[in-house]
């Protein structure tokens, strides 16, 4: 096991990977990982949708939006570089105590789950929410908020954080066509020390 804080640094976004399927038990450890997750009054509101069939993830793949910073011939995978997986996070608004701070939480476990076996993630927000209801069969369930998918697959790019400079938050692409993305530095986050 390497040391968390490695493990965190390492577990980024990635938005390019290998033609090479996630494993089922993988898969299943990150739902499992959502599932057990932390929530609200323990009220457990979220759901989910396991898409791992070629077509379907190609399908899914045209709805979404990659790297709005960067130009698309940077920033959107190109054929054989996309996701091999998708998973569909829905909030059931049928239940009480639906919140973002659950469905936040339950993306950082889902998304650390999958990194502990090598598989990159993308959390995704910038989707065509009606165009994926659809597609996974769920348009007549209003009940249900698609609120994000996630992109899964075996990185085939690398992704590190670097200093920011000035406010420019704008992740980029080094020479390597690896991800660089800047983070504030600690002196500007850590407000008071008592
Ligand atoms: C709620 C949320 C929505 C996001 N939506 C998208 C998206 O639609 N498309 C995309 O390419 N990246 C998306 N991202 C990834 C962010 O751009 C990424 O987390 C950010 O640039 C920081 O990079 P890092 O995750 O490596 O720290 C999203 C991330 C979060 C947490």
């Amino acid at each position: 096991m390497q040391d968390v804080m490695e493990f965190l640094r390492g577990r980024r976004t990635y938005r390019r990977f290998l033609p090479k399927p996630v494993p089922e038990e993988v898969l299943r450890d990150a739902l499992e990982a959502a599932r057990i997750a932390s929530c609200g009054a323990n009220r457990q509101t979220l759901k989910y949708v396991l898409v791992q069939t070629p077509s379907v993830v190609a399908e899914m793949n045209r709805l979404v939006r990659w790297a709005a910073f960067l130009p698309p011939e940077q920033g959107q995978p190109k054929a054989g570089e996309t996701p091999t997986a998708f998973i569909a996070v829905f909030q059931d608004e049928s239940l009480p105590g639906v919140n973002d701070t659950d469905a936040g939480l339950a993306l950082g476990s889902l998304t650390a789950a999958a990194w502990g076996h090598g598989v990159g993630s993308c959390i995704m927000g910038a989707i065509d929410r009606p165009a994926i209801k659809t597609l996974l069969g769920l348009d007549k369930q209003e009940r249900l908020r698609l609120h994000s998918v996630v992109a899964l697959g075996y990185p085939a790019h690398h992704s590190r954080v670097v200093p920011m400079q000035g406010d420019d938050v704008r992740y980029y692409l080094d020479e390597n066509r690896d991800y660089c993305v800047p983070k504030r530095a600690m002196k500007e986050i850590l407000l008071g020390e008592f």
